[in-house]
């Protein structure tokens, strides 16, 4: 018989094979062995209730029935082709029909691809070589989206700290940052810069730190002004906040957008979507090779991963969906409310319903600078002790899924109740 490994055991083994002992993404003293609903399963067997959702796909919850079944029909039939599919030309459709900004699309495996395509659309399409991001915005992997991503140290804006090494300087050089939510600052920057900047990159809802009134729609007639291409990246937002996105929900269209996570269905799976005007550079007949963005990756439009995310994106189309996953969200960001209000505990509950966190300060979030002033021991404290209580989340997310039962509910709010006195005492 096959010896069953104890949690130990595979972290020892992480531990040999991995750098820092994982993949990078998460906490490597947990290994989970399975997920069901809005449950998962660690290696000693210990329950959870997800509110990680594999970092925002699984909006549905683990092992979705209708999900499974359209992966299972379509694996016999082939896993990836390379080519052009049915499935996925059919998933290309379902998005541009419910994405405001999306004309033409293409896909790619991860959000991060996604996001350095669309910088780098933005300079083809302008001839201009600067891109500016807000201070704490996520873009992914690439080199200029590792500029101001999380800096320790505070720098003078618009200048652009690298958080990885490995950058070169020419990078960084083609950066310009500005703090989120700040629209004088923006705007005085702009009329020095604008003129150079080919694309503005924003997470329409910052981590979890939400735009104010207007900030959009200002940061929409800036671009506008200054000929800059919006990029919203939505590879969190997109079928989250509603089933046409942070674009929807906010009434402010970009020029292109970035997806990923929930049009993937639990598969690896983002795109690219926007105008056809931009879109255009990825036609090297139409606009010649120096105009042209060549764009190639082995599974991008893998079909298993296009029916997960078409499967996903039809359960959320129907009555209901959403306002379940706000009332989800709601329901949650009052019981982090109250237990911590009741333990006297200075606090805020930034975010959307369906995506938030604690955040222990008196001051309006407005943008990293607010987060990282804020007491985050006591908020690695607050974690510690939900993690132990059965609450699997993120150190700075709570995403809600729809697969959240009133058993999960009644459990969370205990945990968050312990939670809380813990941190009050501590
Ligand atoms: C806003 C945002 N953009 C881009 C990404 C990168 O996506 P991926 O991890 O699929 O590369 C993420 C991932 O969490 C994200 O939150």
């Amino acid at each position: 018989m096959e010896k069953i490994q104890t949690q130990a055991e595979w972290i020892a083994r992480a531990k040999a094979v991995f750098p820092a002992g994982g993949f990078g993404n998460f906490d490597p003293n947990i290994v989970i062995h399975d997920g069901k609903g809005s449950r998962v399963w660690d290696e000693n067997g210990n329950e959870y209730i997800d509110y990680l959702i594999g970092s925002g796909p699984m909006l549905l919850g683990h092992g979705h029935p209708e999900v499974i079944e359209a992966v299972l029909e379509q694996l016999p039939k082939g896993m990836t082709f390379f080519a052009n599919n049915a499935a996925g030309i059919e998933l290309a459709e379902d998005i541009i029909a419910a994405v405001p900004c999306a004309e033409h699309l293409r896909f790619l495996s991860s959000g991060g691809e996604a996001d350095m395509y669309a910088m780098r659309l933005a300079r083809a399409f302008t001839g201009r070589d600067k891109i500016l991001k807000f201070e704490g915005g996520y873009h992914g992997m690439s080199a200029e989206a590792q500029m101001s991503l999380a800096p320790a140290q505070m720098s003078n804006f618009p200048q652009a700290i690298p958080d990885s090494a490995g950058i070169p300087d020419a990078v960084r050089n083609e950066m310009l940052i500005a703090p989120f939510n700040d629209l004088d600052f923006l705007r005085s920057l702009l009329v020095e810069h604008g003129h150079e900047i080919a694309g503005l990159i924003v997470e329409p809802l910052q981590r979890i730190i939400p735009p104010e009134p207007d900030f959009l729609e200002a940061v929409r007639e800036e671009c506008n002004k200054y000929g800059i291409v919006l990029i919203f990246d939505e590879v969190v937002t997109g079928f989250r906040f509603s089933y046409g996105g942070a674009q929807e929900t906010y009434g402010v269209t970009p020029d292109l957008c970035t997806l990923g996570k929930v049009i993937g269905g639990g598969f690896p799976l983002a795109a690219i979507a926007g105008r056809k005007d931009i879109m255009v550079h990825f036609d090297q007949a139409i606009v010649g090779s120096d105009q042209w963005l060549m764009m190639l990756g082995t599974l991008s439009g893998n079909p298993i991963a296009a029916v997960a995310g078409m499967k996903t994106m039809e359960v959320l189309r129907r009555d209901g969906a959403y306002d379940t996953l706000n009332a989800n969200g709601e329901r949650l960001m009052g019981m982090f409310k109250k237990h911590l209000t009741a333990e006297g505990i200075v606090h805020q509950v930034v975010g959307h319903p369906t995506l938030f966190d604690v955040v222990f300060t008196d001051q309006t979030v407005r943008d990293y600078r607010h987060v990282q002033q804020s007491d985050t021991n006591r908020n690695a404290k607050f974690n510690v002790v939900l993690r132990a209580e059965g609450i699997f989340k993120s150190p700075g997310k709570t995403y809600p899924s729809l697969a959240l039962m009133e058993a999960d509910f009644e459990q969370t709010d205990r945990a968050i109740s312990v939670a809380a006195k813990a941190i009050a005492y501590s």
